[in-house]
């Protein structure tokens, strides 16, 4: 379902060239879980592994929710919702034609915006679904106290009850206690699988079961994947050769995760914290940024073409199949010149700027490309390309001799903001 593309990389041949012998240690370290961080693999198997009884009740409780609701309010932060989003956005589009709104908070402290959601739910029939791993995150810990108040105040402690739904570690942490205490619905994050790796669990199912998303169709595709990448040969291990080399061979510094549908920016935003976040360790890395054609190509494509050398590359996700193509239409009078693009769809002319801007930055401005052509936008494409990136990030990360799967840098912005919010034991 993911088809890759070096021919503008510009190392094709080193990638060809590249230690096979390595790429093998590195998978055993990965099979047989013997790298830095390999209790975190969890998410290796679960394809084939994952809870199928969980799953079964998540389909109950999300479809009762589903019809007594027109919001979900989902709340986490990093690994805790952008899966989530990535997909919402990936299958359903910006505009979903559905009963079922998602609104994304807790990964933001912004009272402003904060605000602006308890005025835009406080008239509706809204649930809540918050998802904390460790259940102590201060950015979802507030914002859950705000819209749980708000939904027993408005409906009532009983109705709270049964549209709020905990999902989070089986024992331990601050929301467990609280969802016991107060008998909320929880589904639990396996123990063994990282937050930025976790969205074929609770953390991504639930949310996307009560959105309507075929999840089924979206366990399909990891499970293909799964399967699909047994062979050490996989494009998705040649992807992170092709990223190490040119970050460690050629110097380069950034990788820019390119797409043409802007029903894909939230999946780039996934991308951005699975590599970032992996990868951003004992001064190493590429730093991940993205970008979505064609808009960007009319702010950062000057850069791109013309700027810095040798700082970034390109990853291109080519959707061949679009959800829904449209005609250009026709116009007798023809006043603005655009008859000559009738015969196009806009998929097609889409495709067609791809192509020139490839040549336009890979020949002209000697940036690499790398291109992964994607079919389509569907749920089993989102679980086939999720496991796809995650097997990649895992193979990227040891090449570079650090553990993917850890995050210490994270917390120490968290210990000064305790301190000086007084936090007590600060
Ligand atoms: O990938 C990760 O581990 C992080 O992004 C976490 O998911 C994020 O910090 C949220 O943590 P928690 O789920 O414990 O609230």
């Amino acid at each position: 379902m993911i088809k890759v593309n070096f021919s503008n990389s510009k190392i094709e041949k080193e990638i060809k060239e590249f230690d096979k012998e390595k790429i093998k240690k590195v998978d055993e370290m990965i099979r047989n879980k013997t790298g830095q961080g390999s209790d975190f693999l969890g998410w290796l198997d679960w394809p084939v592994n994952y809870d199928e009884n969980e799953y079964n009740k998540m389909k109950e409780v999300a479809k009762k929710l589903r019809q007594e609701i027109e919001v979900l309010l989902v709340i986490g932060i990093g690994g805790s919702y952008l899966g989530a989003r990535a997909a919402d956005e990936m299958i359903r589009g910006l505009y979903p034609n559905d009963k079922v709104e998602l609104i994304y908070i807790g990964n933001t402290m912004s009272s402003t915006y904060i605000d602006q959601v308890v005025n835009y739910v406080k008239d509706k029939e809204f649930g809540i679904v918050n998802v904390s791993k460790s259940g102590t995150t201060t950015e979802p810990g507030i914002s859950f106290r705000v819209f749980e108040k708000l939904l027993v105040e408005t409906k009532s402690k009983e109705i709270a009850k049964k549209r709020i739904v905990a999902v989070t570690d089986k024992a331990k942490g601050a929301l467990k206690e609280l969802a016991t205490a107060e008998g909320y619905e929880t589904f639990t994050i396996p123990d063994d699988i990282g937050g930025r790796f976790s969205v074929f669990t609770p953390v991504g199912v639930f949310p996307l079961l009560v959105a309507g998303i075929d999840t089924d169709a979206l366990f399909a595709g990891s499970k293909q994947a799964y399967e699909d990448l047994k062979d050490i040969n996989n494009q998705a291990y040649q992807y992170a050769v092709a990223r190490y080399i040119l970050n460690t061979k050629k110097g380069f510094k950034a990788e820019t995760l390119v797409s043409y549908e802007l029903q894909m920016q939230m999946f780039s935003e996934w991308w951005k914290q699975l590599f970032g976040e992996s990868e951003g360790k004992d001064g190493k890395g590429l730093f991940p940024t993205s970008c979505v054609f064609s808009t960007d190509l009319h702010s950062l494509g000057q850069f791109i073409q013309e700027g810095t050398k040798n700082i970034l590359f390109e990853t291109i996700i080519d959707v061949k199949h679009p959800t829904k193509d449209i005609n250009v239409p026709e116009n007798k009078e023809n006043l603005d010149g655009l008859n000559y693009l009738t015969k196009n769809s806009f998929h097609k002319i889409n495709q067609t700027a791809l192509q020139g801007v490839i040549d336009a930055h890979a020949n002209d401005g000697q940036v690499p490309n790398i291109v992964l052509e994607f079919e389509t936008m569907d749920a089993k494409m989102f679980g086939y390309a999720i496991y796809w990136f995650m097997l990649a990030v895992a193979m990227s990360g040891y090449l570079l001799g650090i553990n993917p799967f850890n995050q210490p840098g994270v917390e120490i912005y968290k210990n000064n903001m305790f301190k000086l919010l007084k936090k007590p034991g600060y």
